[in-house]
């Protein structure tokens, strides 16, 4: 048995406050499906406001957020554009195609993140030859892009132009808090440059389910629609909203802890020879590893890190993602370090 387990696959991992199970037990609540729960209104009208948009709507996923997102923005048969590693496209079992019914054109960012250009090349003419476009995705931070930031200004660039050009612009922001901590700017920075944004208080936010859509008025009662199509649509549901007010609360500021965990470790790994780690230029949460020169694979790096109690997800060929999270100490960082410098001294 290891001596310690640190478990850096997602910050999804992430429990309860004792502050969030005290809230879910007193949470007054109602079916949500009549419009009579009154800590979903509470939550809903929280994220709005925080997000600066009009209304928002209650989800039980990230994934059924941007999948409701998708429905409510677009028609079956038109085409979405989004970053080559996006969520959406490559995470999300295919929804845009099989749920929606778009085609994706997708973007090869640097870092996750696409310039004006970059954009301009794979938008297509109003020609009936082609799926009409009419979606945007972008994603901040950049899960698979080792949680890169999109900055406030880079977004306003790729929007404006798609804007434009007829599309409306949809944010996963599912680590949007994380975006705002790592460059110290309010969300409202980032949504106020596009029409929708989903974010989750299920990840770094530590609350035990959910996320939230937000958008326009008009936006959210399309996208209430989708949720029912989708089963998405709850009855006590306050009993989970409950803690996701004291994650949007209480939990946003503590991120910056995580982002220097992050980049302990990402300086730690770096050091030991055969590992390359990097993290995004403006870090938050997440780093990825490789360990080609090593010539090890992604399954038997996380083999070998799983006897010493250090958990990551696999990115093969030879990669890893590793994501910190408020149950990582810097202790559980050195630890991790020194069991990595260790393993590796003793490999043959
Ligand atoms: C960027 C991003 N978007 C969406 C999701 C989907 O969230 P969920 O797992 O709650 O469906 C994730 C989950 O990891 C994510 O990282």
């Amino acid at each position: 048995m290891p001596e310690r387990i640190v478990d850096l696959r997602s910050d999804t991992v992430t429990k309860p406050t004792e502050e969030m199970l005290e809230a879910m037990r007193c949470a007054p609540v109602g079916d949500d499906v009549y419009g009579e729960d009154p800590t979903v209104k509470a939550l809903e009208e929280l994220a709005a406001a925080r997000l600066g948009m009009e209304a928002a709507l209650f989800v039980p996923s990230g994934t059924m957020g941007n999948t409701c997102a998708l429905l409510a923005h677009t028609h079956n048969g038109e085409e979405m554009i989004a970053e080559e590693l996006a969520h959406i496209y490559n995470w999300e079992a295919g929804n845009y195609a099989s749920l929606a019914g778009l085609s994706l054109r997708p973007v090869r960012g640097e870092n996750g993140v696409f310039t004006p250009a970059q954009l301009e090349a794979v938008l297509r003419p109003d020609n009936p030859h082609f799926a009409r476009q009419t979606l945007l995705c972008l994603e901040n931070t950049h899960n698979n892009a080792a949680g890169a930031v999109w900055a406030p200004a880079q977004m306003a660039e790729v929007s404006s132009l798609a804007r434009e050009h007829g599309l409306a612009v949809h944010l996963d922001g599912a680590r949007i808090f994380n975006a705002a901590v790592a460059l110290g700017v309010d969300v409202r920075d980032f949504s106020r440059h596009v029409d929708s944004v989903m974010f989750c208080v299920s990840k770094g936010l530590s609350a035990p389910v959910g996320s939230l859509l937000c958008g326009s008025r008009d936006l959210v009662g399309r996208a209430y629609r989708a949720r029912k199509r989708l089963g998405g649509a709850m009855r006590q549901a306050g009993v989970i909203a409950a803690a996701g007010i004291v994650a949007i609360e209480k939990m946003t500021a503590r991120l910056a802890e995580d982002h220097a965990n992050a980049r302990r470790l990402c300086e730690g790994l770096s050091a030991i020879p055969g590992f390359v780690a990097r993290q995004a230029p403006v870090p938050t949460n997440i780093l990825m590893v490789d360990v080609g020169g090593l010539g090890w694979t992604s399954d038997e790096l996380i083999a070998r890190w799983k006897a010493v109690g250090v958990l990551c997800n696999r990115r093969p060929p030879s990669g890893a993602r590793l994501v910190t999270h408020r149950h990582i100490s810097a202790a559980d960082v050195d630890y991790a370090l020194e069991a990595t410098r260790e393993m590796v001294g003793k490999a043959d």
